[in-house]
């Protein structure tokens, strides 16, 4: 049970998070309108869109639920480890230095910038590309320390409440368990946002993440550097370093709108192949067409204002059939504001 003063920090909290990016985003907005080039001013988006009001009601419906999770016991009174007052200034000087320059890549279409013939020996080249226009794609260590910015002002504030709508089904396969003896690894985990989620409620949890960005990587050990028994692995998704039925959770956020849609069924097969019997998959990544009303929209428009060339195909990607074909079973999918998430298990 919340108390009053409980319902008080959390909306302080969250209320000052969705200003300060939401803020940001109006005004990178402003910005974009000015260097846009024509063809991109042109384009309007084919679907509905929710307008202003819709999304503020849907945002709000996400915190309910989010701060209702808490009251429940689900998980803590979120920490989302922004860092302090100077932290975030700091960032934010380096979010609008950078605007120009990514902006000026968006005007001139430049999403492979960071392709060589060189790196195409170590990485896959799907991965090597400028996705969102980021300067330094996924590959640099500035790159890391802006990306958690860029998403939380992509989402207005709600990409750590959404991503921690993922803590729900992992509590429900953690009852009954004894953590110590659980092994969980966040595939593409990025700086490391869910891993520090996941070990603010399971902290004896033996957790791994792996990305293909070492960049990436290094981030997010900074970001779980309170807590033990995780670990960090730089591997592709298309081969994991784990045996066969090693894990008994695998969690993914927001990879398979990145990859092509042949990759992602190689990557699907790779879940199921570390999973042990009896294992679940926590899937979570963009919504899809169809699944909210109004949204399409915006579904039209994300590829158009985001160097995203994997994103259309996965709008329209059967989820379902995609891991069933790989082995799981899946057992839960449904909206999450502006994602989505599916469950699966793995029979056993
Ligand atoms: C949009 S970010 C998502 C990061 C994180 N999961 C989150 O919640 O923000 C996509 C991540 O996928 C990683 N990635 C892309 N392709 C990959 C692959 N084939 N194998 C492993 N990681 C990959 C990128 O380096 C990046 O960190």
């Amino acid at each position: 049970m919340l108390t009053p003063l409980d319902r008080l920090t959390y909306t302080a909290r969250q209320g000052a998070r969705v200003a300060w990016y939401m803020g940001h985003y109006f005004a990178s907005q402003r910005y974009h309108k000015v260097r846009d080039s024509d063809d991109v001013r042109r384009e309007k988006p084919k679907g509905k869109t929710p307008g202003m009001d819709g999304m503020l009601a849907d945002m709000a419906r996400l915190f309910e639920r989010d701060m209702a999770n808490v009251g429940k016991g689900i998980y803590p009174m979120p920490r989302d480890g922004d860092g302090g007052l100077a932290g975030l200034i700091s960032t934010s000087r380096k979010y609008f230095s950078d605007l120009p320059v990514s902006a000026e890549r968006k005007a001139e279409r430049r999403g492979k910038e960071v392709y060589t013939p060189e790196l195409k020996d170590e990485l896959p080249a799907y991965f090597l590309q400028n996705f969102h226009y980021q300067t330094g794609g996924y590959l640099t260590e500035e790159s890391a320390g802006l990306y958690d910015m860029q998403v939380e002002v992509l989402f207005s504030g709600t990409a750590n409440a959404m991503r921690r709508q993922c803590l729900v089904p992992l509590a429900d396969f953690m009852a009954g368990r004894d953590q110590r003896k659980i092994k969980l690894a966040d595939i593409a985990c990025g700086t490391g946002r869910f891993l520090r989620f996941v070990k603010q409620s399971w902290p004896r949890i033996d957790a791994a993440g792996v990305d293909l960005s070492q960049a990436y990587l290094d981030e997010a050990a900074r970001h779980v550097r309170p807590y033990s028994k995780v670990r960090f692995e730089q591997a592709n998704a298309e081969e994991l370093p784990f045996d066969d039925a090693s894990l008994d959770v695998v969690s993914s956020i927001y990879l398979f709108h990145e990859i092509p849609p042949k990759v992602r069924r190689t990557v699907a097969g790779e879940f199921a192949r570390v999973l042990k019997p009896g294992g679940r998959l926590i899937f979570m990544d963009s919504l899809q067409r169809g699944d909210a009303e109004n949204y399409d929209g915006l579904l039209d428009m994300f590829p158009i204002n985001f160097h995203e060339p994997y994103y259309a195909s996965y709008t329209k990607e059967d989820l379902g059939a995609l891991f069933a074909e790989a082995g799981l079973k899946p057992v839960q999918s449904e909206p999450v504001f502006l994602s989505k998430l599916v469950v699966c298990d793995k029979p056993g």
